[in-house]
C-alpha cells in the first residue's frame, strides 16, 4: 500500500505573524480624551496580504502605528512573531521595528542630505548588517534605480523617491510591511508602477503585507480586505 503524504504549497501557512486582541487606542487632546481604536481583533498570518480600507478618520494610520510600535496601546494586547509589544521596552520594539517591519508611508520621509544609496544602506548599517552597502545597492536596483545612487532626494522624482522608500523598507528584509497609502501622493500611472513593484517583491521575498488604501481596485489585489469603521474593524 501506498501512503501518500500530502504538504500544502509552501506559500501557504496557518503561522499568524500579527495578533490584535482587544486593541483600545485613546489619545488626550485638548476637548477631552479621543477613543480612536475601540476594540480590535485581528490576526494576520504569515505570508498574507491584508487589505485595509474605510472611510477618513476611521482609524487606519492609528492601527498601522500601533502594529510597528510607534505608538503604544491603551489597553489590549499586539503580538508579533509570539511576542508581545505590549510589554516591550522601547528600546526593544525598536530592535524588533529595525528587524521584523518595513514602513512605508504616503510621505517618502527620505533624509534630504543623504543620497538614495544612504537612506537605503545607513539603516542596515544601524542594525548591523555587515554587508550593507551591498545590499541596499542591490536593493535600489531591483526597484530600477541602479543608475540614481548618488542622487539627493531633492533631484529625484516623486515616483522615484517613493521607489527609494521601497527598497528602504523591504532591504533588511522584514516579516511584516506595513503601507498608508503608499502611492497617495503620485499620479496615476507611477502610483500603479509603485504598487507593481511593491507587490512583485512583496511576491518575490514572501513578505506579509498590510496595505491601507482608499482605491478598492488596490485593496482587490490583496488575498483578504478588511473594513475598518470608527476605531472597529467592521
Ligand atoms: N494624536 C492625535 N490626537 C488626537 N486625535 C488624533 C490623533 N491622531 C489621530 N487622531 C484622530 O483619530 C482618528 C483616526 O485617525 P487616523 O489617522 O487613524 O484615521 P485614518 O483612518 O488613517 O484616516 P485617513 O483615511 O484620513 O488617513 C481621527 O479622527 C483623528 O483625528
Ligand atoms: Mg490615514
Amino acid at each position: 500500500m501506498d501512503i501518500i503524504v500530502t504538504s500544502p504549497p509552501a506559500s501557504v501557512t496557518t503561522e499568524t505573524l500579527v495578533q490584535v486582541r482587544g486593541l483600545f487606542l485613546t489619545v488626550p487632546a485638548s476637548a477631552g480624551p479621543v477613543n480612536i481604536l475601540r476594540g480590535m481583533d485581528l490576526d494576520i498570518a504569515a505570508g498574507e496580504a491584508v487589505g485595509v480600507v474605510g472611510p477618513s478618520g476611521s482609524g487606519k494610520t492609528s492601527l498601522l502605528m500601533v502594529l510597528a510600535g510607534l505608538e503604544r496601546a491603551t489597553s489590549g494586547t499586539v503580538t508579533m512573531a509570539g511576542r508581545e509589544m505590549t510589554r516591550m521596552s522601547e528600546d526593544a520594539l525598536a530592535k524588533l521595528r529595525r528587524e521584523q517591519v518595513g514602513i512605508v508611508f504616503q510621505a517618502f520621509f527620505l533624509i534630504p542630505t543623504m543620497t538614495a544609496l544612504e537612506n537605503v544602506s545607513v539603516p542596515l548599517e544601524l542594525a548591523g548588517v555587515t554587508d550593507a552597502r551591498q545590499r541596499a545597492e542591490a536593493s535600489l536596483r531591483s526597484v530600477g534605480l541602479g543608475h540614481r545612487l548618488t542622487h539627493l532626494p531633492g533631484q529625484l522624482s516623486g515616483g522615484e523617491q517613493q521607489r527609494v522608500a521601497l527598497a528602504r523598507a523591504f532591504a533588511p528584509r522584514p516579516r511584516l510591511l506595513l503601507a498608508d497609502e503608499p502611492t497617495g501622493n503620485l499620479d496615476r500611472a507611477t502610483g500603479e508602477t509603485v504598487m507593481d513593484l511593491l507587490f512583485a517583491m512583496r511576491e518575490q521575498s514572501g513578505t506579509t503585507l498590510m496595505l491601507i488604501t482608499h482605491d478598492p481596485a488596490l485593496a482587490a489585489r490583496c488575498s483578504r480586505v478588511i473594513r475598518i469603521a470608527d476605531g472597529r474593524i467592521a
